[in-house]
Protein backbone atom coordinates (compact mmCIF):
# COMPACT_ATOMS: atom_id res chain seq x y z
CA UNK A 1 0.00 0.00 0.00
CA UNK A 2 1.23 3.33 -0.77
CA UNK A 3 0.37 7.00 1.14
CA UNK A 4 0.45 8.72 -2.21
CA UNK A 5 -2.41 6.42 -3.46
CA UNK A 6 -4.31 6.88 -0.05
CA UNK A 7 -4.32 10.46 -0.30
CA UNK A 8 -5.44 10.69 -4.35
CA UNK A 9 -8.28 8.40 -3.66
CA UNK A 10 -9.88 11.09 -1.06
CA UNK A 11 -8.68 14.00 -2.99
CA UNK A 12 -11.21 12.18 -5.47
CA UNK A 13 -13.80 12.04 -3.17
CA UNK A 14 -13.69 8.17 -2.87
CA UNK A 15 -14.26 5.71 0.43
CA UNK A 16 -11.10 4.83 2.34
CA UNK A 17 -11.05 1.34 3.28
CA UNK A 18 -10.18 -0.10 7.05
CA UNK A 19 -7.39 -1.25 5.71
CA UNK A 20 -6.25 2.45 4.50
CA UNK A 21 -7.37 4.45 7.09
CA UNK A 22 -5.36 1.64 9.35
CA UNK A 23 -2.57 1.96 7.21
CA UNK A 24 -2.07 5.88 7.57
CA UNK A 25 -3.00 5.99 11.62
CA UNK A 26 -0.27 3.24 12.15
CA UNK A 27 2.55 4.55 9.87
CA UNK A 28 1.99 8.59 10.57
CA UNK A 29 2.24 7.27 14.28
CA UNK A 30 5.30 5.24 14.12
CA UNK A 31 6.72 8.01 11.98
CA UNK A 32 6.82 5.97 8.43
CA UNK A 33 4.75 8.67 6.87
CA UNK A 34 6.04 11.80 6.69
CA UNK A 35 3.92 15.07 7.87
CA UNK A 36 3.85 16.47 4.30
CA UNK A 37 1.70 13.67 3.17
CA UNK A 38 -0.57 13.35 6.01
CA UNK A 39 -0.78 17.42 6.25
CA UNK A 40 -2.33 16.57 2.11
CA UNK A 41 -4.05 13.97 3.51
CA UNK A 42 -5.76 16.18 6.40
CA UNK A 43 -6.40 18.94 3.98
CA UNK A 44 -8.40 16.05 1.10
CA UNK A 45 -10.02 14.90 4.25
CA UNK A 46 -10.94 18.50 5.09
CA UNK A 47 -12.62 19.28 2.02
CA UNK A 48 -14.03 15.89 0.87
CA UNK A 49 -15.40 15.08 4.65
CA UNK A 50 -15.71 11.02 5.01
CA UNK A 51 -18.66 8.50 5.79
CA UNK A 52 -19.78 6.83 8.54
CA UNK A 53 -17.64 4.14 8.28
CA UNK A 54 -14.85 5.75 7.33
CA UNK A 55 -15.26 7.88 10.75
CA UNK A 56 -15.53 4.62 12.12
CA UNK A 57 -12.11 3.46 10.76
CA UNK A 58 -10.58 5.85 11.73
CA UNK A 59 -11.62 6.69 15.03
CA UNK A 60 -11.02 3.21 16.23
CA UNK A 61 -6.86 3.06 14.33
CA UNK A 62 -6.72 6.32 16.53
CA UNK A 63 -8.27 4.84 19.82
CA UNK A 64 -5.77 1.59 19.17
CA UNK A 65 -3.19 3.59 18.50
CA UNK A 66 -1.97 3.45 22.41
CA UNK A 67 -2.74 2.44 25.93
CA UNK A 68 -6.14 0.96 26.14
CA UNK A 69 -8.30 0.97 29.66
CA UNK A 70 -9.33 -2.22 30.19
CA UNK A 71 -12.51 -1.95 32.73
CA UNK A 72 -13.82 -4.80 32.10
CA UNK A 73 -13.51 -6.27 35.87
CA UNK A 74 -15.75 -3.47 37.25
CA UNK A 75 -19.19 -4.71 37.20
CA UNK A 76 -22.10 -3.14 35.17
CA UNK A 77 -22.15 -0.18 32.61
CA UNK A 78 -19.53 2.16 32.49
CA UNK A 79 -20.90 5.24 30.97
CA UNK A 80 -19.19 8.31 30.68
CA UNK A 81 -19.39 11.87 29.31
CA UNK A 82 -17.83 14.24 27.59
CA UNK A 83 -18.45 17.85 26.76
CA UNK A 84 -16.93 19.63 24.00
CA UNK A 85 -15.82 22.52 26.15
CA UNK A 86 -17.44 25.36 28.00
CA UNK A 87 -16.39 28.40 30.17
CA UNK A 88 -17.29 27.69 33.83
CA UNK A 89 -18.57 24.78 32.88
CA UNK A 90 -18.23 22.56 36.48
CA UNK A 91 -20.89 19.51 35.58
CA UNK A 92 -18.21 16.62 35.86
CA UNK A 93 -17.87 17.54 39.40
CA UNK A 94 -21.68 17.55 40.06
CA UNK A 95 -22.44 14.77 37.47
CA UNK A 96 -20.14 12.11 39.19
CA UNK A 97 -21.00 11.53 42.83
CA UNK A 98 -24.65 12.03 41.38
CA UNK A 99 -25.07 9.12 38.95
CA UNK A 100 -22.74 7.09 41.01
CA UNK A 101 -25.16 7.52 43.79
CA UNK A 102 -27.96 5.83 41.87
CA UNK A 103 -25.54 3.16 41.32
CA UNK A 104 -23.60 3.36 37.75
CA UNK A 105 -20.13 2.96 38.38
CA UNK A 106 -18.04 5.81 37.46
CA UNK A 107 -14.62 5.12 36.19
CA UNK A 108 -13.15 8.58 35.47
CA UNK A 109 -10.35 9.40 33.45
CA UNK A 110 -9.37 13.12 33.42
CA UNK A 111 -7.08 15.54 31.85
CA UNK A 112 -5.73 19.30 32.46
CA UNK A 113 -5.14 20.44 29.24
CA UNK A 114 -5.36 24.44 28.14
CA UNK A 115 -7.85 26.74 28.85
CA UNK A 116 -10.27 29.88 30.86
CA UNK A 117 -9.76 27.84 34.05
CA UNK A 118 -8.13 24.26 34.57
CA UNK A 119 -9.42 20.87 33.57
CA UNK A 120 -11.74 18.41 36.09
CA UNK A 121 -8.60 17.54 37.69
CA UNK A 122 -7.17 21.19 38.90
CA UNK A 123 -10.43 21.52 40.38
CA UNK A 124 -10.23 18.25 42.02
CA UNK A 125 -6.77 19.65 43.80
CA UNK A 126 -8.36 22.62 44.91
CA UNK A 127 -8.80 20.48 47.79
CA UNK A 128 -6.79 20.00 49.54
CA UNK A 129 -4.41 16.85 49.38
CA UNK A 130 -6.31 15.39 46.76
CA UNK A 131 -4.38 13.37 44.32
CA UNK A 132 -5.46 11.36 41.08
CA UNK A 133 -1.87 9.84 40.72
CA UNK A 134 -3.29 6.10 41.65
CA UNK A 135 -2.47 2.65 39.83
CA UNK A 136 -4.93 1.04 37.72
CA UNK A 137 -5.51 -1.54 40.01
CA UNK A 138 -6.69 0.76 43.03
CA UNK A 139 -8.71 2.81 40.58
CA UNK A 140 -10.16 -0.41 39.67
CA UNK A 141 -10.75 -1.50 43.47
CA UNK A 142 -11.94 1.88 43.98
CA UNK A 143 -14.80 2.33 42.06
CA UNK A 144 -15.83 -1.46 42.56
CA UNK A 145 -16.15 -0.51 46.47
CA UNK A 146 -17.45 3.13 45.95
CA UNK A 147 -18.63 3.05 42.74
CA UNK A 148 -16.67 6.28 41.97
CA UNK A 149 -12.78 6.99 41.26
CA UNK A 150 -10.78 9.95 39.32
CA UNK A 151 -7.69 9.13 37.62
CA UNK A 152 -5.31 11.24 35.94
CA UNK A 153 -5.42 10.91 32.30
CA UNK A 154 -2.52 8.00 30.91
CA UNK A 155 0.71 9.64 28.79
CA UNK A 156 0.39 7.30 26.43
CA UNK A 157 -3.37 7.34 25.12
CA UNK A 158 -4.37 7.84 21.97
CA UNK A 159 -0.50 9.19 20.59
CA UNK A 160 -1.99 8.98 16.92
CA UNK A 161 -4.26 11.67 18.15
CA UNK A 162 -1.78 13.92 19.51
CA UNK A 163 0.58 13.96 16.72
CA UNK A 164 -2.09 14.68 14.09
CA UNK A 165 -4.20 17.04 16.71
CA UNK A 166 -0.36 18.90 16.62
CA UNK A 167 -0.10 18.80 12.94
CA UNK A 168 -4.01 19.98 12.23
CA UNK A 169 -3.25 23.35 14.80
CA UNK A 170 -0.03 24.29 12.13
CA UNK A 171 -2.03 23.04 8.25
CA UNK A 172 -5.67 25.03 8.92
CA UNK A 173 -7.54 21.53 9.54
CA UNK A 174 -8.62 21.94 13.14
CA UNK A 175 -12.46 22.86 11.90
CA UNK A 176 -13.24 19.47 10.41
CA UNK A 177 -16.20 17.66 11.85
CA UNK A 178 -14.88 14.28 10.76
CA UNK A 179 -11.53 15.03 12.40
CA UNK A 180 -12.76 16.36 15.49
CA UNK A 181 -15.45 14.33 16.10
CA UNK A 182 -12.94 11.12 15.83
CA UNK A 183 -10.54 13.14 17.75
CA UNK A 184 -12.72 12.98 20.71
CA UNK A 185 -14.63 9.70 20.41
CA UNK A 186 -11.19 8.09 19.96
CA UNK A 187 -10.09 8.89 23.65
CA UNK A 188 -13.34 7.85 25.22
CA UNK A 189 -12.94 4.57 23.69
CA UNK A 190 -9.24 3.98 24.80
CA UNK A 191 -10.57 5.04 28.26
CA UNK A 192 -12.96 1.97 28.44
CA UNK A 193 -15.87 3.42 28.43
CA UNK A 194 -18.84 1.19 27.24
CA UNK A 195 -21.70 4.32 26.66
CA UNK A 196 -20.82 7.35 26.26
CA UNK A 197 -22.61 10.73 26.76
CA UNK A 198 -22.18 13.51 24.41
CA UNK A 199 -22.47 17.26 25.93
CA UNK A 200 -21.88 19.55 22.76
CA UNK A 201 -21.51 23.35 23.39
CA UNK A 202 -22.87 25.99 21.16
CA UNK A 203 -22.83 29.77 21.25
CA UNK A 204 -20.22 32.61 21.46
CA UNK A 205 -18.17 30.21 24.48
CA UNK A 206 -18.24 26.92 22.28
CA UNK A 207 -15.99 25.73 19.64
CA UNK A 208 -18.85 25.48 17.53
CA UNK A 209 -20.72 28.88 17.13
CA UNK A 210 -23.66 27.93 15.43
CA UNK A 211 -26.61 25.80 16.15
CA UNK A 212 -26.08 24.10 13.04
CA UNK A 213 -22.23 23.04 13.46
CA UNK A 214 -23.21 22.15 16.75
CA UNK A 215 -25.84 19.14 15.40
CA UNK A 216 -23.66 18.09 12.69
CA UNK A 217 -20.82 17.46 15.27
CA UNK A 218 -23.07 15.89 17.58
CA UNK A 219 -24.29 13.61 14.71
CA UNK A 220 -21.30 12.77 13.66
CA UNK A 221 -20.35 11.75 17.13
CA UNK A 222 -22.98 9.77 17.87
CA UNK A 223 -22.36 8.05 14.79
CA UNK A 224 -19.10 6.89 15.30
CA UNK A 225 -19.98 5.31 18.84
CA UNK A 226 -22.87 3.03 17.86
CA UNK A 227 -21.06 2.35 14.19
CA UNK A 228 -18.61 0.76 17.02
CA UNK A 229 -21.00 -0.67 19.15
CA UNK A 230 -20.59 1.87 22.21
CA UNK A 231 -24.23 3.39 23.31
CA UNK A 232 -23.55 7.03 22.62
CA UNK A 233 -25.99 10.18 22.93
CA UNK A 234 -25.68 13.55 22.65
CA UNK A 235 -26.84 16.76 24.30
CA UNK A 236 -26.88 20.30 22.89
CA UNK A 237 -26.58 23.02 24.98
CA UNK A 238 -26.16 26.38 25.59
CA UNK A 239 -22.60 28.50 25.91
CA UNK A 240 -23.70 31.66 24.49
CA UNK A 241 -23.20 32.42 28.36
CA UNK A 242 -21.38 30.92 31.19
CA UNK A 243 -22.70 28.36 32.54
CA UNK A 244 -23.84 28.87 36.40
CA UNK A 245 -22.26 31.83 38.27
CA UNK A 246 -18.49 30.37 39.01
CA UNK A 247 -15.16 30.62 36.49
CA UNK A 248 -12.70 29.45 38.24
CA UNK A 249 -11.26 26.64 39.92
CA UNK A 250 -11.66 26.30 43.65
CA UNK A 251 -15.26 28.55 43.28
CA UNK A 252 -16.50 25.81 40.76
CA UNK A 253 -15.69 23.46 43.42
CA UNK A 254 -17.75 25.50 46.24
CA UNK A 255 -20.59 25.54 43.23
CA UNK A 256 -20.28 21.63 42.51
CA UNK A 257 -21.12 21.15 46.14
CA UNK A 258 -23.50 23.75 46.52
CA UNK A 259 -25.14 22.00 43.39
CA UNK A 260 -25.10 18.65 44.90
CA UNK A 261 -26.81 20.38 47.94
CA UNK A 262 -29.62 21.53 45.34
CA UNK A 263 -28.72 24.89 45.97
CA UNK A 264 -26.93 25.45 42.82
CA UNK A 265 -27.58 27.87 40.01
CA UNK A 266 -30.46 26.85 37.94
CA UNK A 267 -28.78 26.29 34.78
CA UNK A 268 -26.12 24.28 36.08
CA UNK A 269 -28.47 22.32 38.37
CA UNK A 270 -30.97 21.31 34.98
CA UNK A 271 -28.31 20.53 32.47
CA UNK A 272 -26.85 17.95 35.36
CA UNK A 273 -30.13 16.20 36.05
CA UNK A 274 -30.79 16.12 31.94
CA UNK A 275 -26.87 14.71 31.37
CA UNK A 276 -27.55 12.36 33.87
CA UNK A 277 -30.67 11.31 33.21
CA UNK A 278 -28.99 10.53 30.21
CA UNK A 279 -26.39 8.44 32.01
CA UNK A 280 -28.67 6.12 33.88
CA UNK A 281 -30.78 5.34 31.15
CA UNK A 282 -27.25 4.12 29.17
CA UNK A 283 -26.78 2.09 32.27
CA UNK A 284 -29.74 0.52 32.21
CA UNK A 285 -30.73 1.88 35.71
CA UNK A 286 -34.10 3.65 34.65
CA UNK A 287 -36.17 2.45 32.11
CA UNK A 288 -37.51 6.42 31.62
CA UNK A 289 -36.00 10.26 31.40
CA UNK A 290 -38.90 11.13 34.46
CA UNK A 291 -37.52 7.74 36.32
CA UNK A 292 -34.20 8.84 35.58
CA UNK A 293 -34.55 12.07 36.84
CA UNK A 294 -36.61 11.33 40.18
CA UNK A 295 -33.81 9.14 40.90
CA UNK A 296 -31.33 12.10 40.36
CA UNK A 297 -33.63 14.56 42.56
CA UNK A 298 -33.64 11.66 45.45
CA UNK A 299 -30.19 11.24 45.73
CA UNK A 300 -29.46 15.45 45.84
CA UNK A 301 -32.13 15.90 48.32
CA UNK A 302 -31.30 12.99 50.76
CA UNK A 303 -27.29 13.97 50.38
CA UNK A 304 -26.10 10.66 49.16
CA UNK A 305 -24.81 12.28 46.27
CA UNK A 306 -22.70 14.84 48.84
CA UNK A 307 -22.05 12.10 51.27
CA UNK A 308 -20.49 9.92 47.92
CA UNK A 309 -18.57 13.18 47.20
CA UNK A 310 -17.16 13.32 50.15
CA UNK A 311 -16.01 9.60 50.44
CA UNK A 312 -14.07 9.90 47.21
CA UNK A 313 -12.31 12.95 48.28
CA UNK A 314 -11.57 10.91 51.13
CA UNK A 315 -10.47 7.70 49.10
CA UNK A 316 -8.08 9.86 47.33
CA UNK A 317 -6.50 11.18 50.50
CA UNK A 318 -7.91 14.79 50.00
CA UNK A 319 -9.78 16.79 53.24
CA UNK A 320 -13.56 15.36 53.35
CA UNK A 321 -14.81 18.45 55.21
CA UNK A 322 -15.15 20.46 52.77
CA UNK A 323 -18.08 19.47 51.44
CA UNK A 324 -19.51 21.17 55.00
CA UNK A 325 -17.44 23.75 54.73
CA UNK A 326 -16.35 25.16 51.93
CA UNK A 327 -14.30 28.11 53.20
CA UNK A 328 -11.56 25.44 53.74
CA UNK A 329 -10.97 25.54 49.73
CA UNK A 330 -8.10 28.23 48.88
CA UNK A 331 -9.21 31.86 49.10
CA UNK A 332 -8.22 34.79 46.87
CA UNK A 333 -6.98 37.62 49.02
CA UNK A 334 -9.11 40.24 47.11
CA UNK A 335 -12.83 40.32 46.16
CA UNK A 336 -13.49 43.33 43.14
CA UNK A 337 -17.05 44.26 42.36
CA UNK A 338 -17.59 45.04 38.95
CA UNK A 339 -20.02 47.85 38.74
CA UNK A 340 -22.79 48.36 35.89
CA UNK A 341 -21.97 51.04 34.04
CA UNK A 342 -25.78 52.11 33.16
CA UNK A 343 -29.13 50.85 34.21
CA UNK A 344 -30.59 47.87 32.52
CA UNK A 345 -31.00 44.65 31.72
CA UNK A 346 -28.11 41.99 31.21
CA UNK A 347 -28.63 40.99 27.00
CA UNK A 348 -25.52 39.22 26.09
CA UNK A 349 -22.40 37.81 28.41
CA UNK A 350 -19.73 36.82 25.96
CA UNK A 351 -18.78 33.75 27.27
CA UNK A 352 -15.36 33.49 25.56
CA UNK A 353 -14.47 36.60 26.70
CA UNK A 354 -15.61 36.37 30.59
CA UNK A 355 -13.12 33.39 30.28
CA UNK A 356 -10.60 35.14 29.05
CA UNK A 357 -11.07 38.04 32.02
CA UNK A 358 -11.09 34.80 34.15
CA UNK A 359 -7.71 33.60 32.76
CA UNK A 360 -6.31 36.87 33.01
CA UNK A 361 -6.38 36.32 36.80
CA UNK A 362 -4.50 33.27 36.53
CA UNK A 363 -7.51 31.01 36.62
CA UNK A 364 -6.23 29.25 33.32
CA UNK A 365 -3.38 28.29 31.55
CA UNK A 366 -1.74 29.71 27.84
CA UNK A 367 0.73 27.36 27.78
CA UNK A 368 1.26 23.73 29.44
CA UNK A 369 3.96 25.01 31.23
CA UNK A 370 1.39 27.87 33.21
CA UNK A 371 0.80 27.45 36.67
CA UNK A 372 -2.67 28.15 37.72
CA UNK A 373 -3.74 30.00 40.92
CA UNK A 374 -6.80 27.51 42.04
CA UNK A 375 -8.16 30.31 44.27
CA UNK A 376 -9.12 32.99 41.65
CA UNK A 377 -11.64 33.65 39.41
CA UNK A 378 -15.19 35.44 38.53
CA UNK A 379 -18.89 34.83 40.12
CA UNK A 380 -21.21 36.41 38.31
CA UNK A 381 -24.11 38.47 40.17
CA UNK A 382 -26.28 38.85 36.87
CA UNK A 383 -27.07 36.29 33.85
CA UNK A 384 -28.69 37.23 30.26
CA UNK A 385 -32.11 38.72 31.07
CA UNK A 386 -31.82 39.94 34.66
CA UNK A 387 -32.19 43.80 35.35
CA UNK A 388 -29.27 45.68 37.39
CA UNK A 389 -29.45 49.40 38.65
CA UNK A 390 -26.36 51.61 37.61
CA UNK A 391 -23.76 51.08 40.22
CA UNK A 392 -24.56 47.61 41.10
CA UNK A 393 -21.99 44.88 40.76
CA UNK A 394 -22.52 42.85 37.40
CA UNK A 395 -19.83 40.35 38.98
CA UNK A 396 -17.51 39.70 41.67
CA UNK A 397 -13.87 39.54 40.82
CA UNK A 398 -11.62 36.75 43.73
CA UNK A 399 -8.24 38.11 42.65
CA UNK A 400 -4.50 37.17 44.26
CA UNK A 401 -3.40 40.74 42.31
CA UNK A 402 -4.62 44.05 43.86
CA UNK A 403 -4.53 45.38 40.22
CA UNK A 404 -7.22 43.69 38.07
CA UNK A 405 -8.31 46.51 35.34
CA UNK A 406 -7.56 44.31 32.33
CA UNK A 407 -10.07 42.05 33.56
CA UNK A 408 -12.55 44.55 34.98
CA UNK A 409 -12.27 46.24 31.62
CA UNK A 410 -13.54 42.68 29.26
CA UNK A 411 -16.17 42.58 31.99
CA UNK A 412 -17.68 45.72 31.33
CA UNK A 413 -17.18 45.61 27.96
CA UNK A 414 -18.52 41.53 27.33
CA UNK A 415 -21.68 41.92 29.82
CA UNK A 416 -23.84 43.85 27.59
CA UNK A 417 -26.62 46.13 29.27
CA UNK A 418 -29.91 46.98 27.22
CA UNK A 419 -33.05 49.32 28.00
CA UNK A 420 -35.48 46.52 26.64
CA UNK A 421 -36.11 43.12 28.30
CA UNK A 422 -34.23 40.03 26.88
CA UNK A 423 -35.45 36.61 27.39
CA UNK A 424 -32.41 34.14 28.96
CA UNK A 425 -31.94 31.72 26.19
CA UNK A 426 -32.79 27.91 26.07
CA UNK A 427 -30.25 25.85 27.85
CA UNK A 428 -30.70 23.16 25.75
CA UNK A 429 -31.25 22.60 22.32
CA UNK A 430 -31.89 18.99 21.65
CA UNK A 431 -31.95 15.90 23.23
N1 LIG B 1 -11.15 18.52 21.13
C1 LIG B 1 -10.47 17.41 20.78
O1 LIG B 1 -10.16 16.59 21.63
N2 LIG B 1 -10.16 17.21 19.48
C2 LIG B 1 -10.50 18.08 18.52
O2 LIG B 1 -10.19 17.84 17.37
C3 LIG B 1 -11.18 19.24 18.90
C4 LIG B 1 -11.51 19.43 20.21
CA1 LIG C 1 -19.85 27.60 36.70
Amino acid sequence: MRMVDIIEKKRDGEELSKQEIEFFVTGYTDGTIPDYQASAFLMAIYFRKMTAEEQGHLTMAMSESGDQIDLSAIEGVKVDKHSTGGVGDTTTLILAPLVAACGVPVAKMSGRGLGHTGGTLDKLEAIEGFHVEISTEQFIQQVNDLKIAVIGQSGNLTPADKKLYALRDVTATVNSIPLIASSIMSKKLAAGADAIVLDVKTGAGAFMKTLEDSKQLADAMTAIGNEVGRNTSAVISDMSQPLGFAIGNALEVKEAIDTLKGKGPADLTELCLVLGSKMLLAANKAKTEEDARAQLQTVMENGDALRLFGSLIKAQGGNADVVDNTSLLPQARYQIEVPAVKSGYVSAIDADEVGVAAMLLGAGRATKEDVIDLAVGIVLCKKIGDYVEKGEALAILHTNKQHAEDSINLLKEHMHISSEKTAAPPLIYSL
